[in-house]
């Protein structure tokens, strides 16, 4: 997926140099409710260029890059004040003034927040940059607030084809994730592949979620046309007419239903990107874990307790992603529910259209038979698409009940007991 559009530029900074570190080299901190510097790993302090005396008890800002558009950081902390994880690209600048790129997490913790940190590299990175210069340009411009700056980046997201940011942030953390593995000469988890998938699939089932209903809406008026003609027939109209309010009663209940399919869909496919966006921060979180576990002990951060709240956030997200696992088989197993019901009232639409077609071939009237042509394509359209949905849906459960295995072989690092000791690596 690119998410650029032709004009927008990266911007390189010339005057400004990188501040190296590694790939293998995730980093956290955490803060208060307010964004003040609690505590973080050596490998953040060393990057921020900052002493821990300079960091803690700060505010988060003082690592912040004129680069970044002010929209992102509304969004974040409009985000996680509801409670609500959240991934973003941050440029930041360390105390020489050189600049670093990182993929960052945040999440609520017990009095604040925790950000981990990865070094980003995808494509989507690349797109990202972009479409963060463009926004700074339109903040300076056209003098947007920080909240119509947020507006305007999730536009420009939605533009690109992400349904919205939450979809961003799985599909951008997967792409992370993945590419770090790649250059890290790690195998990808399987469950992270499975995701992948998954997503994919839900993108498609939504989007022809969508298709049916465009086409429900563009014949909505064929069969009224239909019982139009076939009143001014006068009694030689009246069995079309009795055919053509059966179909349209039919068609206005499927109408009726194709809000709640359409809901249903929406529901699998959000369900899926979160338990992606899950998945992929317990992963990382269970790394980071592991690399403060195994840092040398300095006397600015209690090195226990802090390793303590880290495993602590594992085994939530660890909790979380499991219970999503469950709450997207859920959702697969209603969805399936509803094609099935629009199945059978498409197949009753589709004896009606037949004794209609009948009907008109015995009238002989060219409007008619032109308006179960139109009938005939709209059906076309739905069947072609309840087919291609109930596909999507097999392949959707099979790859969901490929997890689940993942999950009961632990193979994902997973728990299903939200109680057990998730804390094991
Ligand atoms: C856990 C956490 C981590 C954060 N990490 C960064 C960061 O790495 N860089 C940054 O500029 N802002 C970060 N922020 C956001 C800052 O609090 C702040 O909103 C941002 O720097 C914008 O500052 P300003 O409002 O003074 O422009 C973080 C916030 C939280 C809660």
């Amino acid at each position: 997926m690119s998410i650029t559009n032709t004009t927008a530029e990266i911007p390189v900074s010339h005057s400004e140099d990188e501040v190296a570190f590694g790939f293998s080299e995730l980093f956290f901190s955490r803060t208060d409710e307010r964004g003040k510097i609690q505590s973080g790993n050596t490998v953040f302090q060393r990057v921020s260029g900052y002493s821990w005396q300079e960091l803690l008890n700060k505010p988060h800002n003082v690592i912040r890059h004129s680069d970044m558009p002010r929209g992102v950081f509304w969004l974040l902390w409009d985000r996680i004040r509801r409670g609500l994880p959240t991934g973003a690209y941050v440029k930041n600048r360390s105390q020489d003034g050189r600049y670093y790129w990182v993929y960052a997490i945040v999440t609520p913790v017990e009095g604040g927040y925790l950000s981990v940190r990865l070094k980003p590299s995808s494509p989507v990175f690349c797109d990202v940059q972009a479409v963060y210069a463009e926004i700074l340009a339109c903040e300076a411009k056209e003098g947007l607030s920080p909240s119509q700056s947020a507006t305007r980046l999730n536009e420009r997201l939605i533009d690109a084809g992400c349904r919205d940011y939450d979809n961003f942030m799985a599909m951008s953390l997967l792409a992370e994730f993945q590419h770090r593995s790649l250059i890290l000469c790690q195998g990808i988890p399987a469950a992270i592949t499975s995701f992948n998938d998954l997503m994919t699939s839900a993108n498609k089932l939504l989007s022809t979620a969508e298709a049916i209903a465009d086409a429900c809406n563009a014949y909505r008026f064929v069969p009224l046309n239909l019982i139009v003609q076939a009143g001014q027939m006068g009694s030689a109209g009246a069995a079309i007419g009795t055919i053509s309010a059966n179909y349209s009663m039919l068609s206005q209940e499927i109408q009726v239903n194709l809000a709640t399919f359409f809901e249903a869909a929406r529901r699998v496919s959000m369900t899926i990107h979160e338990g992606a966006f899950f998945l992929a921060t317990s992963m990382v979180q269970e790394e980071i874990s592991v690399v403060f576990e195994n840092e040398p002990v300095t006397q600015n951060v209690d090195h226990l307790s802090e390793a303590t709240k880290l495993r602590h956030q594992l085994t939530r997200y660890q909790a979380k992603a499991a219970e999503n696992l469950r709450g997207i088989q859920r959702e697969l197993k209603q969805f399936g529910e509803g094609t099935a019901g629009m199945k059978r009232l498409a197949s009753g639409l589709a004896a009606i259209r037949v004794m209609g077609k009948v009907e008109a071939g015995r009238l002989g009237t060219t409007v008619l038979n032109d308006l179960i042509c139109d009938l005939e394509a709209f059906q076309e359209k739905l069947n072609q698409g309840l087919n291609d949905i109930g596909n999507l849906n097999n392949g959707l459960c099979f790859n969901a009940d490929q997890l689940e295995k993942l999950h009961a072989s632990s193979e994902v690092g997973l728990r299903l007991d939200p109680s057990c000791d998730a804390a094991k690596v």
